[in-house]
């Protein structure tokens, strides 16, 4: 860690309370000097920092610190935690850390991304106020069983986002969670796949959840579609605990994320299962009624003419009506 970082995790784990310059340099054991240029450069960087007379130095607003998620892990040695200011996508990076070796339980997160990435070539927007994180794992699994990781992540996060926000959500097949009609939160597993085995090789789950609205509002090609846990000023230090309780969950899960138990609730928290919608694959549009997600986490869906089908695959993009 430089003497930056190590100056911004001292004040992040404030939770918002002030340290003086003077217990900052005791405790890093540096000049007062560097305590006052490291925290100009992270100013520069965008870091909003507060300096209040005889008190010292604060976080303004909510804040994402490595140290404080690993305070809530349950197992404390599963992840290694990497938090970023600014990147362009949390999945492109991790992708490209794991093709050179980085260990399973590598999790990266930032305060936000300039071209995050969503399913099907999507862009997804990440303002400030959301949750931007990656997870590597490399788990022993058929390639071909790889959905289940995107099932399973998708349940992780619910159970996250209604134990530490209290905010009731339903699942959208395959990959989205969405809360009051709208969707707060989208799942993009990633990954790279032994030819010769057909096994995986690894899987970067990327996860975005929208914490707090952004403070310019929603991009207005979103806004009717999306929505944000908290409309504003979400509690402070919400974002730890959230991303703990997801990585928590998340390890719970991924044990066995084809289990029964967790595709028993995956269907049960689908928004979907009952409903008409538009599926639209290879640009083609089509009205059918969601039938059920079955144990192979497949989405069985009826057309008008009473025609059964069977989709697996995340090419189809689906429309509530
Ligand atoms: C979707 O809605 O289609 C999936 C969105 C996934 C977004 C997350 S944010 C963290 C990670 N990095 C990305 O570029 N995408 C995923």
């Amino acid at each position: 860690m430089t003497t930056k970082e190590r100056v911004l995790e001292l004040i992040k784990n404030e939770g918002g309370n002030a340290v003086s310059g003077e217990n900052i340099a005791k405790t890093l054991g540096i000049s007062r000097a560097a305590v006052w240029k490291a925290i100009n450069s992270l100013r520069k960087d965008g870091y909003s920092i507060s300096a209040v007379t005889n008190k010292g130095y604060s976080m303004d607003g909510d804040y994402i610190s490595a140290s404080e998620i690993e305070a809530y892990l349950t197992d404390k040695s599963r992840y290694t935690i990497t938090v970023l200011k600014e990147i362009d996508s949390t999945n492109t990076y991790l992708k490209s850390t794991a093709e050179k070796g980085e260990k399973d339980g590598a999790v990266v997160i930032a305060e936000d991304q300039t071209a995050g990435r969503g399913r099907l070539g999507r862009r997804f927007y990440s303002d400030k106020g959301g949750l931007y994180m990656s997870i590597l794992i490399r788990p022993d699994m058929p390639t071909e069983r790889s959905l289940f990781i995107t099932t399973g992540t998708a349940v992780a996060v619910s159970r996250a986002i209604e134990k530490v926000c209290g905010k009731k959500v339903g699942i959208k097949w395959v990959n989205d969670i969405f809360t009051h009609g709208k969707k707060v939160c989208g799942i993009l597993t990633e990954g790279a796949s032994d030819f010769e085995t057909g096994r995986l090789q690894y899987a970067v789950v990327g996860i975005g959840i929208n914490v707090t609205e952004p403070k310019n509002k929603f991009n207005e090609e979103i806004a009717d579609i999306a929505t944000a846990i908290y409309e504003k000023d979400e509690p402070r230090g919400i974002k730890n605990q959230l991303t703990a309780e997801v990585l928590n969950q998340f390890s719970e899960i991924m044990k066995a994320p084809d289990d029964k138990t967790i595709i028993d609730e995956y269907r049960t928290r689908s928004i979907l299962i009952g409903k008409e919608v538009y599926i639209t694959e290879n640009n083609r549009m089509k009205k059918v009624t969601v039938v059920d997600i079955d144990d192979t986490a497949a989405i069985i869906l009826k057309t008008d003419d009473g025609e059964i089908i069977k989709k697996t695959s995340g090419e189809i993009s689906i429309k509530v009506k």
